[in-house]
């Protein structure tokens, strides 16, 4: 009778229970044997670790929902099943405006968040991002000295003031810099003969000049804002060999020299890189014999000159663009016309970077930084530091006018005290060794940012308890954990009382799938009524019949679920923003959106990401062309 009742319990709570696979539910299925691989088959499944837990009847699974485990008779102690959290740890207000104590300015918020994830489970939290009014600015002036730009040293001896006092109007709080370029200081970026030209490099064309120099810091950013009139007008051209200057190991020097430079930590950093002429980059110190690669450290000596020029080679892009993003640096290329398409270039290998176009000597400049920095501040784009590759992230960014824009983290066309909001939807594939980990989510250019811990809820507490070598499990025949044994090699069993070598195949049936099927769905070997599956090299194969394996998906241009995804069970699982049976579909919808913002042009709908042009006429990525349209 009590049986009788209980089978009734539990074929009524199947049916009344979540995802149904084969009659019953998506953690029982899958056959797993451990708490741990429980806890991966999907977040809403618990394990029951009670020792004489389903020993009567082989047809109850430890791995169940927790309501079904609770029935059963599994007590409540002895239940695993942690469960995704999120809470907010620290959540300063935004700053209406930048007040005298520049220090506790929040233009972001939270500040702290700590999630708890199972494997497959996402959490989802908001976050508001503001421009704050009346924010300080640090603008250091980056100068190529090279002999060509010397009409652009005498005009911007004359703009200094009026620059200082174009930036002034946007922000109270301005402090102004300058520092110089040429080149490596050796051959062949420098002149070397006749030898008096190491001094005087201008001796050949009967002029008079500054010895070259790799790059110096003149003014330190200062809030005397007339002292940069004052030294821009003692400053002098120099002249080197070759066309490319040596602009980027200067570039390089201003972004890490924090304290020599004097950056402010709570300040938009804009650093304006003026040239004409073509720049060396990383291994071209080759030609020099300078193998060296740099090393992104700030050497400037007393005299506030890089004294590494000749040692280290160029940087590259990739440690320019780390090294902004780690100290919010805005760069601004001001380039003259002849040179602009290839500024423009390395400006879309390195994030966070404006071009503007100069003119021959220099006379825009004030409107070409004043233009860079409202196009800098109307711009908020998230960035993303040491997120785990175990972890994927997706976001939706209400801008202005409370539109939801699907999939993207950033937005522009902003004015100055907008707050925008980004969701985050953070989302736990597999994982990982470690049992935590920090990532960080900040607006480039800004120093706010956000920092989350993940705690990844993939084991079980009662793994801390096993035992090896237990009594339970036939003499010492296996480590008992969780309530269940994990049997030494050559035993099998729930409780390892088998041994392989001396089995029978009474027990067959239950190692066959469906009636007349191979055993163990010819992956593995029926030993004491149960399947031990086969290894394979292209990784395990698991499920009470081996019916399971985590590498036979549909595949995509070769990429096991499109590299979208993961392989569970020969299903893929799609990553957020990713849909489809090969996860190939794109959710996300801002390659649809054209520049006027609206989804293919309002001539199509959106696909996977892609606009399909109804319109007749109508073409382009977004539908943006069509020239028979009204
Ligand atoms: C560069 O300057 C630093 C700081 O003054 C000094 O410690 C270092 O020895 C100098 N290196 C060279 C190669 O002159
Ligand atoms: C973004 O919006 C879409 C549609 O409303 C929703 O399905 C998706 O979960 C949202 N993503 C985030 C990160 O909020
Ligand atoms: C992260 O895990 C380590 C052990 O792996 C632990 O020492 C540390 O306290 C954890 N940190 C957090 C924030 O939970
Ligand atoms: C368990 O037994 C094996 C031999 O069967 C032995 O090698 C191992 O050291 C034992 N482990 C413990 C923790 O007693
Ligand atoms: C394994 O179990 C068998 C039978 O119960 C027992 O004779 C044997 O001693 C056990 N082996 C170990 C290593 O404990
Ligand atoms: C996704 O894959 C399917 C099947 O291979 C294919 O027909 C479809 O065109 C793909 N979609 C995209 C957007 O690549």
């Amino acid at each position: 009778m009590g049986t009788f009742l209980h089978r009734l319990v539990i074929v009524f709570l199947c049916l009344s229970s979540a995802p149904m696979v084969f009659g019953s539910n998506i953690c029982t299925s899958q056959g797993v044997a451990t708490c741990q691989q429980c806890l991966a088959v999907h977040p809403n499944c618990a394990w029951c670790s009670q020792e004489e837990f389903g020993m009567g009847g082989s047809s109850v699974s430890r791995c169940d929902l927790k309501q079904n485990l609770l029935n059963g008779g599994c007590s409540s102690a002895s239940v695993e099943f942690p469960s995704s959290t999120l809470t907010i740890q620290e959540d300063k207000p935004l700053s209406a405006k930048a007040s005298g104590a520049a220090d506790d300015v929040t233009q972001l918020r939270p500040q702290k968040l700590s999630i708890t994830l199972r494997p497959g489970d996402a959490k989802r939290f908001s976050m508001s991002v503001k421009q704050v009014e009346d924010y300080p600015v640090d603008l250091y002036y980056l100068m190529d000295l090279s002999y060509s730009m010397k009409d652009d040293l005498a005009r911007l001896r004359t703009l200094g003031n009026e620059l200082a006092a174009t930036m002034a109007k946007k922000t109270s709080k301005l402090r102004m810099g300058f520092g110089a370029f040429v080149d490596k200081t050796t051959s062949p970026y420098m002149y070397t003969y006749p030898p008096e030209a190491v001094e005087n490099p201008c001796l050949g064309i009967h002029d008079t000049c500054m010895a070259q120099f790799g790059f110096k810091n003149v003014l330190s950013l200062t809030e005397k804002v007339a002292r940069f009139t004052e030294e821009v007008g003692k400053q002098q051209v120099s002249r080197n060999r070759d066309a490319p200057e040596g602009g980027f190991d200067a570039v390089m020097q201003a972004v890490v020299c924090k304290e020599k430079i004097g950056w402010r930590a709570d300040a938009s950093h804009l650093l304006v890189f003026t040239t004409d002429a073509k720049t060396h980059i990383a291994l071209d110190g080759r030609i020099a014999g300078i193998v060296q690669p740099n090393d992104g450290q700030c050497h400037l000596d007393n005299d506030n000159n890089y004294n590494k020029s000749t040692v280290l080679d160029y940087p590259s892009l990739a440690l320019m663009t780390d090294k902004m993003s780690e100290n919010n640096i805005n760069l601004i290329f001001a380039v003259t016309a002849y040179v602009e398409p290839l500024y423009k270039a390395y400006s879309q290998l390195i994030p966070g970077t404006t071009v503007g176009t100069l003119s021959d000597d220099s006379g825009n400049v004030i409107q070409l930084i004043k233009e860079a920095y409202e196009k800098i501040r109307s711009k908020i784009e998230l960035e993303l530091l040491d997120v785990p590759e175990e972890l994927s992230l997706s976001f939706n960014a209400t801008c202005l006018n409370e539109e939801v824009i699907l999939g993207v983290r950033h937005c522009s066309g902003l004015k100055i005290g907008d707050t925008v909001s980004f969701s985050v939807e953070v989302q736990l594939r597999a994982c990982p060794k470690e049992k935590n980990r920090t990532f960080t989510i900040k607006p480039r250019g800004f120093k706010d940012s956000l920092e989350v811990t993940v705690d990844f809820a993939c084991s079980c507490d009662c793994e801390a308890k096993a035992v090896a070598n237990s009594s339970i499990c036939s003499n010492g025949n296996g480590t008992y954990e969780c309530g269940v044994c994990q049997c030494h090699q050559g035993r099998l069993g729930p409780r390892c009382e088998c041994s392989a070598e001396d089995y029978s195949s009474s027990n067959n049936d239950n190692c066959i799938e469906e009636q007349g099927g191979p055993l163990c769905s010819g992956r593995g070997d029926c030993l004491c009524g149960q399947c031990s599956c086969h290894a394979n090299e292209f990784g395990e194969v698991w499920g009470k019949y081996c019916q399971c394996d985590d590498f036979n998906c549909l595949r995509f241009k070769g990429a096991l679920c499109s590299d979208h995804g993961r392989c569970r069970c020969g299903k893929c699982h799609c990553d957020s923003n990713w849909k489809g049976p090969n996860c190939n579909c794109s959710t996300v919808t801002d390659t649809c959106t054209s520049s006027i913002g609206m989804l293919c042009s309002g001539r199509g709908h959106c696909e996977c990401g892609i606009c399909h042009c109804t319109e007749v006429g109508a073409y382009g990525a977004t539908c943006e062309k069509c020239p028979t349209c009204p």
